[in-house]
């Protein structure tokens, strides 16, 4: 996630465009840059580092130009160097672009472009973009940039200035945010609407497939699939700008549970090519899989949870042995490890000292280390022998909602490679999958824009809020879940909550259950589902109030449970996904009630870099 910015009027652009940047900083912070239009040349300013080293570098020198657009990175293609920092030019430097998203095809635009004669300096995909609105330039800048578009597959916002049309910002959009900010003889770009709430209100929403043209007449709006004219009417944004960086929401936390379809998206993009996944940032050969006999996983909190349903997955899948452990205690333990063993850290932050340590440890004795990382540049993702990220983007509520769907998305990613590579589920096998995991997006947004649900969810926060202890229960990847959903609710609502395999409940937290202690069982679709059914039964008879977690469509489910969320069915493994949204929501919506500060709860860090 990056964050894109533009200024086309009678102002000085830059320190807009830097105030514009200001407010986008969440998107990304590993680095920054602007490009500003002075005096027949494109002048490029980028930094490394937090925004203030752009700042800095500009503070007694700056272009003057009235034309400019700018850039905050959060890497995902290229190290975070100054190199690989926006904007990016094309080969004359005639023509400054920056970019928000992936460009799934850019290897093979790469090579077309230089066999062309286009020379690159970064390692970016959004470099492409700049030479190959170059190679489609006739005079005409707008349609150089819908022509080189129609050749990209990924996602994107971008703006692109050109000396060769100096009063005009082109921008587009596809399945990346953008906006335009209308002003008095002057216009604004950005991915997000607090970037400019300070010098206009007046917002175009920029949808999915649009060209938008910023010049000295306003902001013209054409489709991209087939250049029509579109005409909309801006909105009038009233909300303060603190709210408007959170886009609406009430908290970062309800935003970032919205924007899991996005992370998902984001996390599978660009990485399977005709029906086989491609993973080459891994950094495996085909022969270093073939010979791994065992796996570890090792991770923190919810990353632990998440490393637990890729158990499940990679077991399944590969047949390959899979130990899982806390890092916390994996590093001071004496686990057997070699060369053939893969060990996989999973954390967001890429920073939390025990899983560093763990993977430090696992190294020491040769094994392959492999980091499930959210921050590109962070400790674990430089010491990993490889690195699968999870775009989900900036997570700024302490509580991990999305980073933890696009860390299953990316193990679920890992485990099918493996099987792809061992050839231990067939190819047909592995595409069934595949497709499969391309649908959970959809299904997660189901969730969440069904307001019957979304209210169902509300009213049990409202019956239960005052309730001191919660027992979560799941047998099969409904038991990290149920993990995950405890973890939640005693973070941001400060109630205790204890997850529990539903088979261990007779063994004796059994002894908890009486009315005053609500149950959530996760009882989706799956071979254990009548198991968990007979443990509904146990809780209910000692007179707890359950509520359940199933699959639409299971018609059994309500003669037992209180209260039932259906989430939409996907195959057994899968289903963790779909199945931690509805839980997510119950703690954030408890908590509120508990009138908590669920993005800072009290204790806790976002990233814990101490033991
Ligand atoms: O950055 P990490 O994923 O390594 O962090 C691990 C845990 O500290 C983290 O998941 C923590 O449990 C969250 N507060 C959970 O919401």
């Amino acid at each position: 996630m990056c964050g894109i910015v533009g200024y086309l009027g009678k102002r000085q652009a830059t320190p807009i465009l830097l105030d514009s940047l200001s407010k986008l900083e969440y998107r990304g912070y590993d680095s920054a840059g602007v490009a500003v239009i002075e005096d027949g040349k494109i002048r490029v300013t980028k930094k490394v580092g937090y925004l203030n080293q752009l700042k800095q570098a500009l503070k007694d020198d700056q272009a003057v130009g009235v034309t400019g657009i700018g850039h905050t990175r959060w890497a995902t293609h290229g190290a975070p160097n100054e190199v690989n920092a926006h904007p990016h030019l094309d080969c004359t430097g005639r023509i400054a672009v920056v970019h928000n998203g992936i460009i799934e095809n850019y290897l093979a635009l790469r090579e077309r472009l230089i066999e062309c004669g286009h020379t690159f300096k970064s390692d970016t995909d959004t470099e492409v973009l700049a030479h190959l609105f170059e190679e489609n330039y006739a005079g005409d800048l707008k349609q150089a940039v819908s022509n080189g578009l129609k050749e990209v597959e990924g996602s994107f916002a971008i703006a692109v200035i050109s000396l060769d049309d100096q009063d005009t910002i082109i921008a587009a959009r596809k399945d990346s945010p953008l906006i335009a900010g209308i002003g008095k003889g002057e216009s604004f770009l950005a991915s997000d609407i607090p970037a400019v709430l300070e010098y206009t209100r007046d917002i175009l929403v920029i949808e999915d497939n649009e060209l938008v043209v910023l010049n000295g007449s306003g902001v013209e709006l054409s489709s991209l699939i087939d250049g029509s004219t579109i005409k909309r009417e801006p909105i009038v944004v009233k909300w303060d700008v603190r709210s408007a960086e959170k886009s609406g929401y009430e908290d970062f936390m309800l935003k970032e549970i919205f924007e899991q379809p996005h992370a998902i998206r984001e996390t599978m993009m660009g990485r399977s090519y005709q029906g086989r996944l491609v993973l080459d940032e891994i950094k495996l050969s085909d022969k270093d899989i073939k010979a791994i006999d065992k796996v570890f996983v090792v991770a923190c909190g919810t990353s632990y949870h998440a490393g637990l349903v890729a158990k499940y997955a990679i077991e399944s899948w590969t047949r390959i042995p899979v130990e899982i452990d806390i890092a916390s205690e994996f590093r001071y333990r004496d686990p057997i490890l070699d060369d053939k063993t893969l060990m996989i850290s999973v954390s967001q932050s890429g920073e939390t000292a025990d899983t560093l340590a763990g993977m430090r440890h696992a190294k020491e004795q040769n094994a392959i280390v492999m980091a499930i990382t959210n921050v590109v540049g962070s400790t674990l993702s430089r010491e990993a022998d490889g690195v699968l990220y999870t775009h989900a983007g900036p997570e700024i509520g302490v509580a991990a909602t999305k980073t933890m769907v696009a860390q299953m998305m990316a193990l679920y990613l890992l485990a099918l490679y493996l099987a792809q590579v061992r050839k231990s589920i067939s190819l047909e096998g592995c595409r069934r999958i595949l497709r499969e995991l391309r649908g959970l997006d959809v299904m997660v947004q189901e969730i969440l824009d069904d307001e019957v649900e979304l209210g169902l969810i509300q009213q049990y926060a409202d019956k239960h809020f005052d309730k001191s202890d919660f027992l979560f229960i799941g047998r099969g990847v409904g038991y990290p879940v149920a993990l995950e959903g405890a973890l939640k609710l005693k973070e941001i609502s400060y109630i205790h909550a204890e997850g529990y395999a539903a088979g261990e409940l007779k063994h004796g937290p059994i002894a908890l259950v009486e009315p005053r202690v609500p149950v959530v069982a996760v009882a989706c679709e799956g071979h254990v589902y009548e198991k968990v059914l007979s443990n509904i039964h146990e809780v209910k008879a000692r007179g707890a109030n359950v509520c359940a977690v199933a699959s639409k469509g299971d018609k059994d489910i309500g003669k037992y449970a209180d209260e039932v969320l259906y989430v939409p069915r996907t195959s057994e493994i899968l289903s963790a996904v779909p199945a931690v949204v509805p839980l997510q929501l119950m703690s954030y919506y408890i908590a509120k009630k508990r009138g908590c500060n669920v993005d800072q709860p009290r204790n806790l860090a976002k990233s814990v870099t101490v033991e």
